[in-house]
């Protein structure tokens, strides 16, 4: 059962049962409060809510889908960035009972899974939510034992809104069973389990909610159904692999890359480089800011990798044609836009190796110069501190001359004393306030500053971008991009809508995690400054959330009245508002 097989018989099985073919709709979404489209529903978003479908209300597609939230957890047997995802849809049409058997009967019998290694779960109910009790008993009658029927709460069986609104709902989802072994955790190793044992193959999402932007939630009046399965977790399973990466989706491209053992690695440039060629075909170009932001890092890890596994930088060119070759008969933008691919990579790779080169120059100076000819801890730090070559490059060159570094631990040692030393000058850098601004006064204005953010998008549209911002104790001053003056009826409601997030007293949490992630959940960036591979999240209750090293406070409620004491024109379509709290 090879990939193409199994989109054909995806999109002739719904089809058969009414579903008009819809066509991937771009990577680059309408709807501009997310990065990229990551999931097939997105294209569809208007028709859950009610406005009439030009396709009819029953659909079926094929999504190009990339999610950068899952890209820390790429070099494992089922995680990617880009994904093909198979869905069927609803818009007012069946609902769950039909959505439930045409899914079972789908992979039972076209996909001649066994039933007994199908493992379901569904939404156990939450706060005031309920329990999803129709989907249960409708498993119940499709001849799923209970055995292998479970609940799981909101964080599982939940899905949606994507980007700040938009329908959402209780889920059920399909586990296929790999092993058909418990792990230690013998009777509790069930679907969700982190052992390895499952993968959840298909999500079947039944939307009966819309959730607004400050995150209430209000039964929608038409019921919709959104489903997705990931086509490359699909072949994993059809085709009895252990991993994404054996399926002949990326066997092509592991194959050309098959030296060395360091898997994960050789997992991480198939995976990117998949994603870097859609995104390319696409007229994404790798930038300084958001999308291609985002491509310029994967494009980054790819030449790094290739170079800490020792292999030749030359492979890039031939796994990129590989990916047009066996995408471009479903993708045509791919074979289309071949030969600007081939030139941005060139571009890029070229200015890669020349960096690499003056690294390695530097390197093998270190290294003539060091005592015995062996490079220390101390030197390595010395590398990655004074010219930006990380450890794992430099242990890659050591590698390939049959060398280790020696005392490694005084480089982490002299990193740690470093990482405390920058901290105090990034924070200011980075969005936080730091050093002799921090005071009680300035924290709350830096709060204050979040919740204007998020205002000011609200207002003005979520094109507004953060163009600067500067914090003493007694004011705050926000530069963004605008290039009028602001009415006074649009002030009001900027200083209304702040001080309704402060006596709503909403609290201030706190989440670190890899900047990727943080940026493909929608997190606000001031793009202007390098970011750490680690940020910090701030969000202010579901209304602002922002990558930032704080401090703030712990909620909104003790930050007084906030009031616009000024705008002004500081030139070239930046917009500067002086505030304080009174
Ligand atoms: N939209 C649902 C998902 O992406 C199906 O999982």
């Amino acid at each position: 059962m090879d990939s193409t097989r199994l989109r054909k018989i995806f999109l002739e099985f719904f089809e058969k049962r009414g579903h008009k073919v819809v066509p991937s709709s771009s990577l680059i979404p309408s709807d501009q409060s997310v990065l990229f489209t990551t999931a097939g529903m997105q294209q569809f978003k208007p028709y859950f809510l009610g406005e009439k479908s030009p396709y009819g209300n029953r659909v079926v597609s094929i999504q190009k889908s990339v999610r950068t939230s899952d890209i820390d957890k790429v070099g494992d047997e089922s995680h990617l960035t880009f994904f093909e995802m198979l869905g069927n849809f609803s818009f007012g049409g069946y609902f769950k009972k039909e959505t439930i058997e045409m899914a079972t009967e789908f992979l039972t019998k076209k996909c001649q899974l066994p039933k007994k290694k199908l493992w379901f779960t569904f939404f156990s109910g939450q706060g005031d939510l309920p329990e999803d009790a129709d989907s249960r008993k409708f498993l119940l009658e499709t001849g799923i034992p209970g055995q292998r029927i479970f609940s799981f709460n909101k964080e599982t069986n939940w899905w949606g809104p994507t980007g700040n609104e938009g329908p959402c709902g209780p889920t059920v989802e399909i586990h296929f069973d790999l092993t058909g072994k418990p792990c230690d955790w013998g009777e509790k190793c069930l679907p969700n389990c982190q052992c390895g044992r499952f993968v959840e193959i298909w999500n079947l999402v039944f939307n009966e909610y819309y959730q607004n932007q400050a995150g209430e939630l209000s039964p929608l009046k038409q019921k919709g159904v959104d489903t997705g399965m990931g086509l490359e977790r699909l072949a994993v399973v059809c085709q009895k692999k252990a991993s994404v990466f054996e399926t002949d989706l990326f066997e092509p491209m592991m194959g050309i890359i098959a030296e060395g053992d360091d898997l994960e690695r050789r997992r991480i440039i198939a995976d990117h480089t998949r994603s870097a060629v859609f995104l390319m075909s696409e007229g994404i170009m790798p930038l300084k800011v958001e999308r291609g932001y985002i491509l310029r890092r994967l494009l980054r890890k790819i030449f790094n990798n290739i170079e800490i596994l020792g292999l030749e930088q030359d492979k890039i060119y031939e796994l990129v044609r590989t990916v047009v070759e066996n995408y471009k008969d479903i993708y045509p933008e791919l074979g289309h836009n071949e030969e600007k691919i081939m030139t941005i990579i060139q571009r890029e790779s070229e200015k890669f190796e020349k960096a690499n080169r003056a690294g390695r120059k530097i390197y093998d100076k270190m290294k003539e110069s060091a005592q015995g000819g062996e490079l220390t801890g101390a030197m390595a730090f010395e590398l990655y501190s004074t010219h930006s070559i990380p450890l794992e490059i430099t242990q890659g060159w050591e590698r390939r001359d049959g060398a280790e570094i020696k005392n490694i631990e005084d480089y982490y040692k002299l990193r740690k004393e470093h990482q405390e030393i920058s901290r105090a000058g990034a924070e200011k850098k980075f969005g936080g306030i730091g050093g002799e601004a921090s005071s009680p006064e300035a924290i709350k204005l830096h709060t204050a500053t979040h919740l204007l953010h998020a205002s000011l998008r609200k207002v003005l549209g979520e094109n507004i971008r953060q163009m600067g911002s500067d914090i003493t104790p007694e004011r705050l001053r926000f530069d963004f991009s605008l290039d009028r003056k602001l009415s006074e009826g649009e002030i009001e409601e900027i200083e209304k809508m702040v001080n309704e997030k402060i006596k709503e007293n909403l609290p201030i949490n706190k989440e670190e995690m890899p900047l990727e992630r943080a940026l493909g959940s929608g997190a606000l960036a001031f793009f202007r400054e390098k970011y750490p591979e680690t940020v910090s999240v701030y969000s202010a209750g579901d209304f602002s959330k922002e990558i930032c090293v704080g401090p703030h406070v712990e909620s909104t409620g003790g930050l007084g009245n906030f009031k616009i004491i000024k705008q002004e024109s500081i030139g070239s379509g930046i917009r500067r508002i002086k505030a304080v709290l009174d």
